[in-house]
């Protein structure tokens, strides 16, 4: 079966423009066959941009896991000033994420890594909207290494759905790290963790 982090050179390409708007700004987004949401913006997604423009968060370094078409970071980046770098496993979406760089005109950088492997710098904030279908020990990885890549006063910034273990997840970042619910809206949670 074919997910959306599924590297497939034979998938036809089909493009797409996603038109977001947000606070005022209009940002165009190409999205393609084979990646995760690609008709539309995760409405978890939007809720993770939204809850962390309204934090006041700006002009730091950002890392974002799993990163798509690149919506979150991207967006970060030109309504923060964020400087994003932006990953994921599926070459497709860092395909994607590099052309919708170069369109929004915003500072940031893409490359392929599955999940930390290719990452060599600490950053201000690691956000992720995680990839719960590729299953819970990507998800924790994802989560509990970015410890690692985070300066020392640095936040890991989330979204999870409660029927898709939030509860637990939150539970578990709690050994690691200090996390709060900062935002809960129709069953997506936004869980901030400080490293600490
Ligand atoms: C839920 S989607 C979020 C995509 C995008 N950030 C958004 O908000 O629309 C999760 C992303 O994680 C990526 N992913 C899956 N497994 C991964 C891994 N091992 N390392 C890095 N990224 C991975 C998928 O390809 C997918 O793009």
């Amino acid at each position: 079966m074919e997910h959306y982090f599924t590297n497939n050179a034979d998938l036809p390409s089909n493009f797409r423009t996603i038109v977001y708007k947000i606070n005022g700004s209009v940002l165009e987004f190409t999205s393609d066959l084979g990646v995760f949401s690609k008709n539309k913006v995760d409405y978890g997604s939007d809720l993770l941009i939204r809850t962390f423009l309204k934090s006041g968060n700006s002009n730091r370094t950002l890392l974002d896991v799993g990163c798509g078409y690149g919506i979150i970071g991207i967006t970060l980046s030109k309504l923060a000033n964020m400087k994003s770098t932006l990953i994921d496993v599926n070459k497709r979406a860092v395909h994607l994420t590099s052309m919708n760089i170069k369109s929004n005109g915003v500072d940031a950088v893409s490359f392929e890594s599955n999940i930390y492997d290719k990452v060599e710098c600490t950053y201000d904030v690691i956000i992720t909207n995680p990839p719960i279908r590729a299953g819970k020990k990507v998800v924790l990885d994802i989560l509990l290494k970015a410890k690692e890549h985070l300066n020392e006063s640095g936040e890991l910034w989330l979204v999870i759905r409660k029927d898709q273990g939030a509860k637990s997840i939150f539970e578990t970042l709690k050994t690691t790290y200090e996390a709060n619910v900062v935002e809960k809206s129709k069953g997506f949670y936004i869980i901030v963790c400080k490293n600490c």
